[in-house]
């Protein structure tokens, strides 16, 4: 696990903020994750993850020491060493995440407690550019 960046806020990420990841891949063999981590113990409430050796976009969640039901886009619109731009905004029911501006998947919320999600990691093959988190409104 190769931990690419990191930030934690402890006022809750869940719902309204929207996390905007500028980045490309260094090779198509290879996957990233981008985890919205709940404070209690090592929890992922939602963990988002584009593989590109199998073309798939893999979403779970890491709760009580297991992996739950994996949830897959219908869709692959990266493309290893170009750039990309994935957004996660979270509304009170989902997960909403955008790629390039086109919505790709929703995911709705496995963990209720929103105030325990206060960290977000990225982690493996991924060369970063920027990573912007704002308050938005809800829509
Ligand atoms: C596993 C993989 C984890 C995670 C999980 C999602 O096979 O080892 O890193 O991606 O799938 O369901």
């Amino acid at each position: 696990m190769a931990l690419k960046f990191e930030a934690s806020f402890p006022q809750g990420l869940c719902p309204g903020w929207s996390v905007i990841v500028k980045g490309e891949t260094s090779s198509s063999e290879n996957d990233f994750e981008i985890n919205f981590l709940s404070e209690s113990g090592d929890q992922i409430a939602f963990h988002f993850n584009p593989r590109f050796s199998e073309g798939n976009i893999i979403c779970n969640s890491f709760l009580g020491s297991r992996w739950g039901q994996e949830e897959r886009a219908d869709t692959f619109p990266m493309e290893a060493k170009e750039p990309f731009l994935v957004e996660i905004y979270s509304d009170q029911e989902h997960f909403q995440v955008f790629v390039d501006d086109n919505k790709i998947m929703q995911y709705r919320h496995r963990v209720k407690q929103f105030s325990g999600i206060t960290k977000v990691q990225i982690l493996n093959d991924i060369n970063i550019s920027s990573v912007e988190i704002t308050r938005r409104e809800l829509y």
